[in-house]
C-alpha cells in the first residue's frame, strides 16, 4: 500500500516510519528542507529512542522516503495521513495546519486514479473530521466524501519516550472510517498489527483520543490532590496511602504463578509534580472549552488542570518551609523535560518550578541529562544558569529539586553531591530517591509527606 504522510513531525515520522517498517510505501512530507534532508539521512529532528535505526532499516530498505513536494509525493497513494500540529490557542485548538493539508489534499484528489481515503490522525475534538475537515475536502476538490473519496479519524497513542515501542506493539487501533471502503483500506492498513481494532465513527474515534488522555491526567491530579492534604497532616505519608489503594484487587491481576501482576497505569495514581508534555494539558484545555462551547462544563476535568497548574507553586513552597524566604538562595532543578527518555520541555513541570523560584526571588540552575543549554535558556531566560553535570549544578546550592524521574538521578553520587551543597536538601517530586540511598546528611523532603515537627517520618515501603 502507498501511503503518504502530511507532517513529518513527532506523530507523522514515527507512524511513518512504523507503517514503512510494516511493508508499506511510506512517504513523509513536511515544508522544512532541514527535516526532509535529515530524514533521508536517516537522522531523526528530535530525540526518540529507537527512530534512527527504525529510519536507518526504512530508508535503507526504499520503504520511507521524504519530500517536501506534497504533489509528487501524493500521487498514486492509497492513503494520505494528516499529522500536522494542533497549537493551543484561546479557544481550544488551531486548526490552521489541519485545514490547510485537507485543502492541499483535497486540490490533489481529483487526479487520483483510484479511491484514496483521507486519514486524520491529528488530535482533533469530536466532529472535526466528519465536518471541518470533510468541507475542506470537498470544496478544493468539487468531490464528495465516502461517494468519489473516503475519510476517518484515527488517532495515534505514542507516548513519547516509548513512541516507536507503542507503535510496534499498540494496545488498540481506533479506526473511525466515515464509510465502509475507508474501513477496509485501513484495516488492510494495519492489517499486520496483533491488537484490538475499534471499528467506530470518526467522532467517537476522535472522542477516545481525548477520553483516554483526560483518564491519565485526572489520575494524577487525584493523587497530588491527596498528596497536598497528606503534606499538611503530621505523619500522613501519600506513597503509603498509594501503596495501600494499589492493593485493591481491581487494581491487579494474578498471574498463573500466584504473583499479582500491577497495570502500568497504576503509576499514574502516585503523586509527583504533576503533568505536562504536548499532549495532556493542551488535550484537556481543548475538550473541556469544546464542552464548554455545548453548554456542558466539564467540571471534573477544569479542577485536573487546575490542581496541575498549582503544582510547581506548591512545590516550591514546601521547600520554602524547609529554606525559609528562597530569596537569595540558590536551587539547583534537576530535570527540565517533561518526563524521561525526551528533550522535550514543553508545558514542563521542571521549566515550571524554575519560573516559580524565580518569582521567590532564588537563583536557579538546571540540569538536565538530555535537555540542552539552549532550550533551557529559552524555557527560563538567561538569568538561569545552566550545568551539563549533576554536580557542578548542585556546587554552592541551598537545595535539589527532582522535577523529572530520569534514571540517571537514582544512580547518583549523592554523598558527592552532599559534599557540593551549601544546605544538603533534596526535595524528589518525583520518587526517585530514598533516604537510604542518600547520605545521612541529606533532609529528604518527598511531596504528598506530612512532617512530625522536625522528626522525619518512618520511610515508605518500596514501590509493589
Ligand atoms: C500521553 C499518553 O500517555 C499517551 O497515551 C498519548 O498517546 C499521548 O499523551 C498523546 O496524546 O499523544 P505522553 O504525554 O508522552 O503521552 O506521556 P505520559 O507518559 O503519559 O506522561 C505525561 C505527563 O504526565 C508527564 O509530564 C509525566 O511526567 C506525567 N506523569 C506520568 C506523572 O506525573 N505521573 C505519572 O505517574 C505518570
Amino acid at each position: 500500500m502507498k501511503v503518504c504522510v502530511v507532517g513529518a513531525g513527532y506523530v507523522g515520522l514515527v507512524t511513518g516510519a512504523g507503517l514503512a517498517a510494516l511493508g508499506h510505501d511510506v512517504i513523509c512530507v513536511d515544508t522544512d528542507p532541514s527535516k526532509v534532508e535529515g530524514i533521508k539521512n536517516r537522522k531523526a529532528p528530535f530525540f526518540e529512542p529507537g527512530l534512527d535505526s527504525l529510519l536507518e532499516q526504512t530508508v535503507a530498505s526504499g520503504k520511507l522516503d521524504a519530500s517536501i513536494d506534497l504533489g509528487s509525493s501524493f500521487a498514486g497513494a492509497d492513503v494520505s495521513i494528516i499529522a500536522v500540529g494542533t497549537p493551543s490557542n484561546e479557544i481550544g485548538i488551531d486548526l490552521t495546519y489541519v485545514r490547510e493539508a485537507a485543502t492541499a489534499i483535497g486540490r490533489l484528489l481529483p487526479a487520483q486514479s483510484k479511491f484514496h481515503v483521507v486519514v486524520v490522525k491529528s488530535t482533533v475534538v469530536p466532529t472535526t473530521t466528519d465536518t471541518i475537515v470533510r468541507q475542506e475536502l470537498e470544496l478544493a476538490s468539487g468531490l464528495i466524501a465516502s461517494r468519489d473519496f473516503g475519510l476517518a479519524a484515527n488517532p495515534e497513542f505514542l507516548r513519547e519516550g516509548c513512541a516507536v515501542e507503542d507503535f510496534t506493539n499498540p494496545d488498540r487501533i481506533v479506526i473511525g472510517a466515515l464509510d465502509d471502503r475507508s474501513r477496509q483500506i485501513l484495516a488492510a492498513m494495519y492489517f499486520k498489527c496483533e491488537c484490538p481494532i475499534v471499528h467506530t465513527t470518526p467522532r467517537n474515534a476522535e472522542m477516545v483520543k481525548y477520553a483516554a488522555n483526560a483518564v491519565l491526567a485526572t489520575l494524577i491530579s487525584f493523587s497530588n490532590e491527596i498528596a497536598g492534604l497528606c503534606e499538611t497532616v503530621p505523619g500522613l505519608d501519600e506513597n503509603i496511602v498509594m501503596s495501600g489503594v494499589h492493593l485493591d484487587r481491581r487494581w491487579w491481576v494474578e498471574a498463573a504463578d500466584g504473583t499479582r501482576i500491577h497495570p502500568a497505569i497504576l503509576t499514574y495514581l502516585r503523586a509527583g509534580v504533576g503533568f505536562g508534555g504536548s499532549c495532556f494539558p493542551k488535550d484537556i484545555r481543548a475538550i473541556c472549552s469544546f464542552a464548554a462551547e455545548r453548554g456542558v462544563p466539564l467540571r471534573m476535568l477544569s479542577s485536573v488542570l487546575s490542581v496541575n497548574e498549582e503544582r510547581a507553586r506548591r512545590i516550591v513552597d514546601l521547600l520554602g518551609k524547609e529554606l525559609g524566604d528562597l530569596k537569595g538562595k540558590r536551587v539547583a532543578v534537576f530535570g527540565l523535560a517533561f518526563k524521561p527518555n525526551t528533550d522535550d520541555v514543553r508545558e514542563s513541570p521542571g521549566v515550571e518550578i524554575g519560573k516559580q523560584l524565580l518569582i521567590a526571588g532564588a537563583s536557579v540552575v538546571t540540569h538536565d541529562p538530555m535537555v540542552s543549554h539552549q532550550a533551557a535558556v529559552r524555557s527560563l531566560g538567561g538569568s538561569v544558569d545552566y550545568e551539563s553535570d549533576a554536580q557542578a549544578a548542585a556546587t554552592g546550592a541551598d537545595a535539589v529539586v527532582i522535577a523529572t524521574a530520569w534514571d540517571q538521578y537514582r544512580r547518583l553520587d549523592w554523598v558527592a553531591i552532599a559534599v557540593k551543597l551549601k544546605q544538603a536538601v533534596v526535595l524528589d517530586g518525583r520518587q526517585v530517591v530514598s533516604s537510604e540511598q542518600l547520605p545521612r546528611k541529606f533532609k529528604l523532603l518527598r511531596v504528598g509527606r506530612g512532617e512530625y515537627g522536625g522528626l522525619a517520618c518512618p520511610e515508605a515501603p518500596k514501590t509493589l
